[in-house]
């Protein structure tokens, strides 16, 4: 894998890939984590994803140990383990890269394990997930940018993904990132029980509908 591809990029963007090495034994500093089907990752400058495509693959071999006889558990747990993972980056092209990477695995992982009981329903949920989870954003602003990587006035929202009845229906609260980081921002008080940021909106729906209805991106 090549670190850089471009040398306007680096001086852009500072665009500079981790080395397959070194990203694994990060990982491994918090191995636990990585293991946790539902541990929550942040990758601020994500790029294509080197620390988040490490890190799901340790999660789906999780998985699949413990939920390779139920395709329903395999998908509802799988959708866990992807759904907890997130990431930013400025350029749009690193963003797809990452969300089609993440797919890949993820897809990979399925058909291992679902073979035949595999549903394009599930695999659009996925890809929902996604769409939602990589946000073409400014890290440092916590603004979407558009396609200049200029701010938006749209602010970079993230979703909590999560089965509470323990059934077939997943539940997604947005909140605000800037919120989730500032302590003394003006929406703190509103925060949930957990000490979590800014609630937005919330969602219910069976996992194997997500999507069909609504566009997952973030308005620009
Ligand atoms: C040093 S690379 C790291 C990529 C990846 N995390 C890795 O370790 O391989 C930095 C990344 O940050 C992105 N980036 C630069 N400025 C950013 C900003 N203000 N907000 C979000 N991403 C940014 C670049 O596009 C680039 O993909």
């Amino acid at each position: 894998m090549t670190q850089i591809k471009s040398r306007q990029r680096v001086a852009d963007h500072g665009e500079v890939f981790t080395g397959e090495r070194e990203v694994r034994a990060m990982c491994d500093l918090v191995s636990d984590e990585c293991l946790r089907i539902d541990s929550r990752f942040l990758e601020p400058a994500c790029g294509d994803g080197n620390f988040l495509a490490e890190i799901l693959q340790r999660k789906l071999a999780v998985v699949k140990e413990k939920y390779r006889r139920s395709p329903y558990d395999w998908e509802r747990n799988s959708l866990l383990a992807l759904g907890s993972l997130y990431g930013v980056d400025i350029l749009a092209d690193n963003c797809a890269h990452c969300r089609s990477r993440l797919y890949k695995i993820w897809e990979r992982a399925y058909r291992s394990v679902c073979r035949r009981e595999c549903s394009d329903d599930t695999r659009r949920a996925v890809r929902f997930v996604l769409e939602r989870n990589i946000v073409c954003g400014n890290a440092r602003t916590l603004r979407c940018v558009d396609e200049a990587q200029q701010d938006t006035k749209v602010p970079i929202v993230f979703s909590e993904w999560t089965f509470p009845q323990n059934n077939a229906f997943l539940h997604r609260k947005d909140y605000t990132f800037a919120e989730l980081l500032d302590e003394e921002a003006p929406g703190a008080a509103a925060r949930n029980s957990d000490g979590e940021g800014t609630f937005v909106q919330e969602y219910v729906c069976h996992y194997r509908r997500l999507g069909e209805a609504e566009p997952a991106g973030q308005e620009t």
